[in-house]
């Protein structure tokens, strides 16, 4: 049984906010939830809680409505700010976790073992207004967990981490989907999602662009790329002229070309072979996400997605 998000649309005022997003997630799974800014992301998942009601539209979990489950079933991460700024560290977490019915010594207990594991024990009696924003989103990655809850939603947490956080981070989510738990986290980062997520959504301006296994959808939408070495001739200069070739770009000792849809990789193989070069390296790997995302929304996820939205850039002002 899976967490279903089912044709949830939500309005606010003039702007369709989400319009008929639909998808699910395995038990188990680590779900990346793809989009740029003002996409729908925050506003999905807070429908997803109950903290939002949806116009139209359902969420269960294992057959049930969310408006039915109890809050200990899912645990919370959100975009904005979420700690009591002069209270210390390990005794907000103790009391977030006695919101949802946890003991104070076990909640004692595994606090500071996370505080271990995120290399912060030493944070544990510091005010969260003294924390950076990194080991903020640590402490609030624990708040979100401490309670075992069996889906975990979390709000672009990779944000502001360096790439030692993000390694700690993204170790803790495997270990959590390997116990079990249920992970979805929002992003505008494709890489960090690549390796990740075994499947994702992307929603583009309210509604559903694409969704499934990453792989699949790697291959599915994007383009291969083709990464292709020949004895002497690192710059390939010829193969810029091949039909259906769209680019060719040096990168990491080999040569990677991207192609139009409906072209053949194996057409620029023979096309080398054809010359009597020697070649060392031809592969076929699967587009980026971040190709796969600007294929199919027509923009790079980082770009401002309320561009073309006139009342969204009007309550940004
Ligand atoms: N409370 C609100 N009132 C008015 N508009 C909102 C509100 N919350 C979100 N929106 C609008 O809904 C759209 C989706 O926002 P959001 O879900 O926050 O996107 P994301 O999290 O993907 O950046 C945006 O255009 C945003 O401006
Ligand atoms: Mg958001």
């Amino acid at each position: 049984m899976t967490l279903v998000i089912d044709r949830l649309s939500k309005r606010f005022g003039q702007v369709l906010a989400l319009d008929e997003v639909g998808f699910s997630v395995q038990p188990g799974e680590i779900f990346g939830f793809l989009g740029a800014n003002g996409a729908g992301k925050t506003t999905t998942m807070r429908i997803i809680l109950d903290i939002l009601r949806a116009d139209s539209g359902t969420v269960t979990w294992r057959g049930r409505p969310s408006t039915e489950l109890s809050r200990r079933t899912f645990g919370y991460l959100p975009e904005e700010r979420g700690l009591y700024p002069r209270m210390r560290i390990l005794d907000q977490l103790v009391f977030f976790a006695a919101l949802y019915g946890v003991a104070e010594a076990s909640a004692r207990r595994s606090a500071l073992e996370w505080l271990e594991r995120f290399r912060v024990t030493e944070l544990a009696g510091r005010r969260a207004d003294e924390l950076s924003k990194g080991n903020q989103q640590k402490i609030q990655f624990i708040a979100a967990i401490l309670h075992d809850p069996e889906v975990v939603l979390m709000d672009e947490p990779f944000t502001g981490l360096d790439p030692v956080n993000v390694a700690l981070l993204r170790a803790a989510f495997v270990e959590l989907a390997a116990a079990g738990r249920t992970l979805v986290f929002s992003t505008h980062q494709m890489e960090v999602v690549e390796s990740l997520a075994g499947a994702i959504a992307i929603i583009d301006h309210g509604r559903l662009v694409t969704g499934g296994p990453t792989r699949e959808v790697r291959r599915r939408a994007g383009r291969p790329v083709i990464r292709l070495a020949v004895e002497g001739d690192p710059e390939l200069a010829w193969a810029t002229s091949l039909p259906g070739v769209r680019s060719v770009r040096p990168r990491l000792g080999v040569t990677e070309l991207t192609i139009a849809a409906g072209t053949d990789p194996q057409s620029v193989l023979h096309a080398a072979l054809a010359r009597g070069a020697l070649v060392t390296c031809f592969e076929i790997a699967d587009a980026s996400l971040e190709d796969v995302f600007i294929e199919l929304v027509g923009r790079p996820p980082d770009a401002d997605g309320s561009i073309d939205r006139p009342a969204a850039v009007g309550s940004a002002a």
